[in-house]
């Protein structure tokens, strides 16, 4: 199993991305960083998630409470009052650790070899962490995103939450050089919270898949529901669940109304196929054209989550809760 640490906010969705990490993966700890939720919420959430699962060894460490550079924003319109609304749970009989997020993904990934990051909230724990040692780029196997989106976002018609939150901090780490794996909203919308998936769960019938019904009841009722954060610890999981593509991916941080995307560089897919404008069979590559040419693309520095098997992913998350 992969070494991990997950970087998160839980967060409905993010609550499923711990579910998957703990079971599938040597989950080495949980950092928290201000998101969904003010930064002791989504903390309290992590703790909450863990002790259901049983999971009461990984320890969690509280992160930034927001971007470096900006107020935070949260998502209490889509998580509720305490970032997590639905199931009603006991305050956590456990305590936080008193290091923070960034020094202990620092001090793991330059003492732990062969570390896989996954950030399910906004970047800035991922991003403060390179800038106090760059050399956890070197050191670091591959960095799981979920934010961003290759055509368009959920926050702003341009931008995804994530990212929108603190767009500085994403830009530090897709210039960085880690190896990315972009699960963006193209790819996460893909996997929707059906009624029948609800159900499916709930019939599981022990006190994880029961929880997990009731944070989707909850997170469903608001309509249009994803299971964003899961599809990123998924695709690591299990690599043939997402198709991909390797492109270049920048970061927006002055547009008035782009502030925040996920900029595409979706050329090399683009052929003149009538039914679809981007062929993952596409022939082409980045750099196809001659240097100085228009149309050469930007080279590639992220891989980005194109399509899921939804088949598949269901299923994984349901063999997951019912192993709980
Ligand atoms: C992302 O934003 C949050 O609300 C979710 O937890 C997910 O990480 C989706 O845009
Ligand atoms: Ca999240």
């Amino acid at each position: 199993m992969k070494n991990v640490i997950l970087d998160c906010d839980p967060g409905h969705d993010d609550a499923f991305a711990i579910m998957l990490a703990a079971k599938h993966t040597n989950l080495l700890g949980v950092t928290t960083v201000g998101g969904n939720g003010i930064l002791e919420n989504v903390t309290r959430n992590a703790l909450s998630v863990l002790e259901v699962i049983g999971r009461t060894d990984v320890a969690v460490y509280p992160g930034h409470s927001g971007p470096c550079t900006a107020p935070l924003i949260i998502a209490d319109n889509v998580h509720g009052k305490s970032g997590m609304d639905g199931p009603k749970l006991n305050p956590p009989k456990r305590k936080p650790e008193t290091k923070h997020g960034v020094d202990f993904i620092v001090e793991t990934v330059m003492h732990t070899d062969h570390v896989t990051l996954i950030a399910t909230g906004p970047l800035t724990n991922i991003a403060s962490a390179i800038n106090k040692e760059p050399k956890i780029v070197e050191r670091v196997d591959a960095l799981y995103i979920m934010g961003g989106g290759a055509y368009a976002g959920n926050w702003t018609p341009a931008a995804e939450f994530n990212i929108y939150v603190d767009p500085e901090a994403a830009y530090k780490v897709f210039h960085s050089g880690l190896t990315i794996y972009m699960c963006g909203v193209n790819l996460t919308r893909q996997c929707p919270v059906t009624p029948e998936f609800i159900e499916n769960i709930r019939n599981i019938g022990n006190p994880t898949s029961i929880f997990a019904a009731e944070l989707l009841d909850f997170f469903a009722a608001g309509g249009d529901a994803h299971l964003h954060d899961a599809c990123a610890v998924a695709w690591l999981v299990d690599p043939t669940l997402v198709r991909s593509a390797y492109l270049n991916v920048d970061i927006e941080l002055n547009g008035k109304l782009t502030r925040g995307m996920t900029v595409t560089d979706l050329r090399p897919l683009q052929t003149a196929k009538p039914e679809a404008d981007i062929d993952l069979d596409s022939p082409y590559r980045w750099d196809d054209a001659p240097q100085g040419s228009p149309f050469r693309g930007h080279e590639p520095n992220c891989h980005v989550g194109m399509r899921l098997d939804y088949g598949k992913f269901t299923q994984l998350l349901l063999d997951t809760l019912t192993s709980y």
